[in-house]
């Protein structure tokens, strides 16, 4: 039987995506049955947050992608399974795996992978394991019969922002590899997850890469635009060309540098490159959603919070 195609399971509900995702959904019509998949089981655990879900109609389920007989029940009558998780292969290979043995055998009908990146498919394996592990779940995913819809954004403005590696307030410089004039995407979190929803409800995206991006911005207009944002000018630090960046992300492995501390470079230098560019950004395709630009972000970001998450 097929599932009702207005009943949502969000996996990693409680993570900083995964609650967007659901506010998305509780905000938009049609009106939708939600369950939001939490592990560690009770909405006590996730308090106020919880609370609110609770209020609003949305069902917790308790959700450990290690554990198949919660993903059965957390799957049963799903329409559409929306993986916001976050961890290495473990949880996006194996984890998601079994999530998606689960959404199938429940006859759960689409199904949105947790990649919420640049464009993950046009980068060479090796240059960031992360997103080699999307491909390698890609691999399950396509063929596997259900509808899946990739959502790419390129990279999340919070997330960015609150990182030294591009830009260091404290040092007042932006520091790049390559040429300032190559266009970089991000996306703000909330509009990633608005855009998710829109998505998904759009049916011509079933099995397909839907790229969104809030704004697109070369490294000097990110400079320019933090000027404007906080009236403060940065340096520009160029630390040398494409090669150079990946040389140097080459030599951190070779000495054994831990992978948070090679994580930034490792996303920063395919978008300065231009490889990890979204193509075929669908905005124009979802009007309801009107995106924070960078600029707007910067002025909240940095002037009300001091540039921290
Ligand atoms: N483009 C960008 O710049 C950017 C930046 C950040 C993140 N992202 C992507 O956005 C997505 C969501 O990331 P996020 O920052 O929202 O992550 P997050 O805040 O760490 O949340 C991840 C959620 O996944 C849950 N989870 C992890 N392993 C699980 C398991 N085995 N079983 C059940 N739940 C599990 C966690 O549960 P607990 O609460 O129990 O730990 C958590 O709620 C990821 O794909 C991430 O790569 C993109």
């Amino acid at each position: 039987m097929e599932n009702t195609h207005t009943s949502y399971l969000i996996a990693g509900a409680a993570g900083d995506l995964g609650h967007r995702i659901i506010d998305a959904l509780l905000r938009t019509r049609p009106a939708r049955e939600i369950r939001a998949g939490v592990r560690g089981g009770s909405a006590g655990k996730h308090g106020n947050r919880a609370e609110g879900w609770i209020a609003n109609g949305v069902t917790v389920v308790n959700m450990d992608l290690d554990d198949p007989l919660s993903l059965k029940h957390a799957c049963a009558g799903v329409g559409t399974v929306i993986s916001a998780v976050q961890g290495g292969p473990d949880t996006i290979i194996d984890g998601q795996s079994r999530l998606l043995e689960a959404a199938l055998a429940a006859g759960v009908g689409r199904f949105v992978p947790s990649d919420f990146s640049e464009d993950l498919f046009s980068i060479p394996e090796g240059i960031n394991p992360y997103l080699d592990m999307r491909r390698t779940f890609d691999r399950k995913v396509s063929p596997s019969g259900i509808g899946y819809t990739h959502i790419l954004n390129g990279g999340f403005m919070e997330a960015v922002f609150s990182n030294p590696g591009l830009i260091d307030a404290e040092a007042g410089t932006i520091t790049y590899w390559g040429d300032d004039e190559v266009p970089l995407d991000f996306t703000s979190l909330n509009d990633v997850a608005a855009w998710t929803v829109a998505a998904i409800d759009d049916p011509t995206t079933v099995n397909s890469v839907v790229s969104v991006a809030g704004d697109r911005r070369t490294i000097a207009q990110i400079a320019a635009d933090y000027a404007a944002a906080t009236g403060k000018a940065l340096h520009q630090v160029r630390r040398g060309s494409i090669a150079d960046g990946y040389a140097e992300l080459r030599r951190m492995a070779k000495a054994g540098a831990h992978p948070m501390a090679m994580l930034p470079l490792q996303y920063l230098l395919p978008m300065m490159s231009g490889e990890g560019a979204l193509c075929d950004i669908a905005n124009d395709q979802y009007p309801t959603v009107r995106p924070t630009s960078l600029l707007d972000f910067m002025k909240r970001h940095y002037l009300t919070r001091g540039g921290k998450r």
